[in-house]
């Protein structure tokens, strides 16, 4: 049997040369140039406002969804994330910044107040500024055409 046993060596040295290979830096580097050029790099694959606006998108129907449950501290966490996504998305476009700021600065925490009182008819009061401010933005930033994809969410996860 020692021919298997030096097969089965020959094998796991084979495997182990290709997992160390696979696992080497100039095998997986896929940063290219210098610091400032890599940096560069990963800001592309940072993303703009699209990537930002599909995770708000879902999170608003989670949102709403989860406040027609009255299971308010899921709602609260999923405002607080719709928060951090727009928060970190205008400051990779702050141009976006001014329209962004009365949805994060008045309807957010609006929302959050009202959600944590548990007051049902000051949540559907805030649930209606909130989704008023995604319009309005839209509006404001001429992408008009995601206002029916908005009230398609609000329709399919609101109650
Ligand atoms: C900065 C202001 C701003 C606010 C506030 C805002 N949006 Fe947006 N939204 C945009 C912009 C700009 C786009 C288009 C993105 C692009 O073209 O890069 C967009 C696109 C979208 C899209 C389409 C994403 C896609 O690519 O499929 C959805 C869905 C969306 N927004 C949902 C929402 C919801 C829901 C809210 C509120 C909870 C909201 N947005 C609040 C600016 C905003």
């Amino acid at each position: 049997m020692k021919w298997l046993n030096l097969a089965l060596s020959l094998l796991a040295l084979g495997v182990g040369i290709a997992a160390w290979q696979r696992s080497s830096p100039a095998e997986t580097a896929w940063l290219k140039g210098t610091p400032g050029q890599q940096v560069a790099q990963l800001e592309k694959h940072a993303r703009g406002l699209d990537v930002a606006m599909a995770e708000i998108g879902y999170r608003y129907g989670e949102l709403l969804r989860a406040q027609g449950q009255e299971q308010d501290e899921l709602a609260r966490y999923h405002l607080d994330k719709i928060r951090l996504a727009l928060f970190l998305a205008v400051e990779r476009r702050p141009k976006r910044h001014a329209s962004a700021r009365p949805f994060l600065e008045q309807a957010v925490p609006e929302a959050d107040q009202a959600l944590k009182s548990g007051d049902r008819v000051r949540i559907a009061g805030a649930m209606e500024n909130l989704h008023q401010a995604c319009l309005s933005c839209h509006a404001a930033e001429k992408v008009d055409h995601f206002i029916p994809v908005v009230e398609r969410i609000r329709r399919e996860h609101g109650h």
